[in-house]
């Protein structure tokens, strides 16, 4: 079987969490190995640089640098050898949340990220993106109830707005692989717009 790359992304609170044992549960019962990780993170060196990366201050370039250092390893000993292996790889969150937040939130220019990109993964990107989506307001009023907030969830509700609309962007600019999902909705209805979406995948 061919190997798959999934990432899910959204602005925090937006609720993809909830959802990632459904979806690779969703695979498996279709006979699929499913390799479940995250970003920043993902690896040893990854998780370290995760610690590092949501707590510490530090310059915005410093973050997308970071972000990127721990992407670069995450693609050597997770991602690659996972797809290479037929798998269905599913990472909570990748790239566009470099753009979506490093751009987008600190305003740093998407050149300098492009330049990132091709140097890190020039040839590999999710075969599909499921992008949640909601009102930052709504986003803002479950995280209240969150644990810890780290440095991102911390943020103004501005820096949130900008991050959703760097997403939607994106996506605008990615329609072969970002799907746009509602996360307004509850828990069931988002569900049913994820089957639509994994029953339409060739
Ligand atoms: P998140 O998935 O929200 O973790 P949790 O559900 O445990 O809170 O991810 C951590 C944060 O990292 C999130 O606020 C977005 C941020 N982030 C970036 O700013 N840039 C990136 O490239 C990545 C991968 C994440």
């Amino acid at each position: 079987m061919k190997g798959m790359f999934l990432t899910l992304e959204g602005v925090d609170g937006a609720g993809k969490s909830s959802h990632l044992e459904w979806l690779a549960a969703w695979f498996r019962s279709r006979g699929r190995v499913v390799r479940m990780t995250r970003e920043p993170g993902g690896t040893p060196v990854g998780e370290k640089l995760r610690e590092i990366v949501l707590h510490e201050p530090m310059h915005a370039e410093t973050e997308a640098l970071i972000m990127f250092a721990a992407r670069r390893e995450h693609i050597e000993r997770i991602i690659r050898p996972a797809l290479a292996a037929g798998e269905v790889v599913i990472s909570d969150r990748f790239t566009d949340a470099s753009f979506a937040y490093q751009c987008g939130g600190r305003g740093l220019a998407e050149a300098r990220l492009e330049v990132l990109e091709a140097w890190v993964h020039a040839d590999l990107q999710p075969d599909l993106t499921l992008l949640f989506d909601l009102p930052t307001e709504i986003a803002a009023r479950r995280l209240a109830t969150a644990r810890s907030p780290d440095r991102f969830e911390r943020e103004e509700a501005d820096f949130h707005a900008r991050v959703r609309a760097a997403y939607l962007r994106r996506a605008e600019r990615h329609p072969e692989r970002i799907r746009v999902v509602d996360g307004s909705q509850g828990l069931e209805a988002v569900r049913a717009q994820l089957l639509a979406i994994l029953e339409s995948l060739p």
